[in-house]
């Protein structure tokens, strides 16, 4: 046990040595800023298969966000709704311009075909970590502390990303909150 551990510091150590080099080696560089910016914007890429915006349905809808993350307080994950969710309101409502239309089109055409839809993940720890949004939900963090003003976001943008040990326990260490190596890790 422990010497996995000891074997799991190392790497984690040789890893940010390696990324203190790439970065040494990206300011040498600086000349060739066109390629690497095309590199990070492929790491960040998110697009979602429908463009589901927060801003209609947590904003102006005020719509809960546990109505459709509804594990969150008690589960680990938060979860993403089903389709059949989305069509508790998307049988009636079908947008009131070509855009939204065509957008709400889609989730029918899921809803019909009974598939779910491929949303894509964007918040994940590695599968060593274990993070249980329940204990921090009934503990009152806000889901906003971790995710933003989702609300406000046309698309689900990266805040606090990418999510590192470091984020976590400083947030543990400031609410005296348990960060013993086994709290977090299997
Ligand atoms: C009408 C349903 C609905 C409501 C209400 C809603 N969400 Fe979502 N949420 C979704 C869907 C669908 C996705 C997946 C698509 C996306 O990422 O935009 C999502 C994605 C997310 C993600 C990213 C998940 C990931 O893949 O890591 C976060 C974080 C999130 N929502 C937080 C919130 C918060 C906070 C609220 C309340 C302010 C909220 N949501 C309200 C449906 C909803
Ligand atoms: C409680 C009702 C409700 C639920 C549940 C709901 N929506 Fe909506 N949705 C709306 C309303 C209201 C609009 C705005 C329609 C308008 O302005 O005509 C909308 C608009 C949309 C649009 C068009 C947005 C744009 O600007 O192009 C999409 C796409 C959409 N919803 C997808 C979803 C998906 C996917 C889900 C399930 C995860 C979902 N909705 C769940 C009420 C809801
Ligand atoms: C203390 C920080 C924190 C808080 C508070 C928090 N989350 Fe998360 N959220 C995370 C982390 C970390 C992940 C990635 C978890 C994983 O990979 O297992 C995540 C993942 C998600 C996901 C991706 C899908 C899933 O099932 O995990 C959604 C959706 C989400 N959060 C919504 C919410 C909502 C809604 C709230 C408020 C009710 C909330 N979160 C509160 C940190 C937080
Ligand atoms: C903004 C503050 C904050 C952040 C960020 C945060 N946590 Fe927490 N965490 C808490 C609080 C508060 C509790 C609740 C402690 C309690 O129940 O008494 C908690 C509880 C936990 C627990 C349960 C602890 C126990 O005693 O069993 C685990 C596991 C955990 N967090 C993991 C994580 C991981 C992993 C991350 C990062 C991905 C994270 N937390 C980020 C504040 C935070
Ligand atoms: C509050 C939660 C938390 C605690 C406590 C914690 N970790 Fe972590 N740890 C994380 C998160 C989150 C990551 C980043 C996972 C990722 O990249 O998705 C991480 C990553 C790591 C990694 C890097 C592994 C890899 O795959 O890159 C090592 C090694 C590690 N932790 C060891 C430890 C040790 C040893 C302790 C005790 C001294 C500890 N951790 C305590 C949350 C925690």
């Amino acid at each position: 046990m422990t010497k996995r551990w000891i074997g799991r510091l190392t790497i984690g150590f040789v890893t940010i040595l390696g990324c203190l080099a790439f970065v040494f080696s990206q300011e040498n560089g600086k000349d060739d800023s066109v390629s690497s910016s095309a590199e990070s914007s492929t790491v960040l890429d998110f697009t979602q298969p429908i463009a589901f915006p927060h801003t209609i349905h947590a904003g102006v809808d005020q719509i809960d966000c546990q109505y459709c993350h509804f594990s969150a307080e008690r589960s680990v994950d938060a979860g993403i709704p089903p389709v059949s969710t989305c069509m508790g309101c998307h049988m009636v409502i079908g947008g009131s311009d070509e855009v939204q239309q065509a957008e709400i089109q889609k989730v029918r055409d899921y809803w019909a075909a009974k598939e779910p839809i491929p949303w894509v993940r964007i918040y994940k720890v590695a599968d060593h970590v274990h993070f249980p949004h329940m204990r921090h939900v009934a503990a009152n963090v806000d889901c906003t502390t971790c995710h933003g003003e989702v609300k406000e976001l046309e698309v689900i943008e990266t805040v606090n990303q990418p999510l590192s040990m470091g984020w976590c326990v400083s947030c543990h260490v400031e609410q005296n909150v348990r960060r013993d190596c086994t709290v977090c890790h299997y």
